[in-house]
C-alpha cells in the first residue's frame, strides 16, 4: 500500500467506531477518496427491519454524491476482526458506478498497523452488470453528462 493512503485507512477506522450495528455487532467503516482530494467517511447503519441496513461503503458513496462528488480514486474499508474483510457483492456493484479503476484497500480493526490488502475495483467484480453503461464513452462518474 502507498503511504499516501495511510490517512484514508485511518479515516475508515475512525468511521468504524461510529457504526450503528446493534443487530450484527459487526462494525465497518469506509472512507472514499474523491478526485478533488476530499475524503468521505461512511459506516454501516443497521435497522430493526434488518433488510433496510446499509453497508459502510454505500453510505460513504451516498454521502459523497450528496456532496457533489462522483469520481473517486480509492476507498479504504476497515472492519472488526484482525483479518481484512472484502466488500460485499452489492457494494462492489454500487462502487463500480463511479469508476472501475478505483483502488480498494481493506484492513482489519488494527488499520494500517495490521495487514492491508489492495485491489482494483475491476478485479473484485469481473463480469459486472453494465448493460446500461456506455463502455466506449465517458462514464457518469467524470462529472460530464451527469444526470
Ligand atoms: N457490511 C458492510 O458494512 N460492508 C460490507 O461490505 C459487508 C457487510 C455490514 C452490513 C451489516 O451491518 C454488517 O456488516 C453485517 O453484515
Amino acid at each position: 500500500m502507498k503511504d499516501s493512503f495511510l490517512p484514508l485507512v485511518a479515516a475508515a477506522c475512525e468511521a468504524r467506531l461510529r457504526s450503528h450495528s446493534p443487530y450484527s455487532g459487526f462494525r465497518v467503516g469506509a472512507a472514499l477518496l474523491g478526485k478533488s482530494g476530499k475524503v468521505y467517511p461512511g459506516t454501516n447503519v443497521e435497522n430493526a427491519s434488518i433488510g433496510l441496513s446499509i453497508c459502510a461503503e454505500r453510505s460513504a458513496a451516498c454521502r459523497a454524491v450528496a456532496d457533489g462528488e462522483t469520481g473517486f480514486t480509492a476507498i479504504a474499508i476497515c472492519a472488526d476482526g484482525m483479518e481484512p474483510t472484502p466488500p460485499c457483492g452489492a457494494c462492489r456493484q454500487f462502487l463500480l458506478e463511479f469508476g472501475r479503476d478505483m483502488t480498494v484497500l481493506i484492513a482489519g480493526e488494527n488499520g494500517a498497523a495490521g495487514e492491508v490488502r489492495s485491489f482494483s475495483l475491476a478485479e473484485l467484480i469481473p463480469h459486472a452488470f453494465e448493460t446500461y453503461v456506455d463502455q466506449t464513452g465517458p462514464r457518469p462518474n467524470d462529472g460530464e453528462g451527469k444526470s
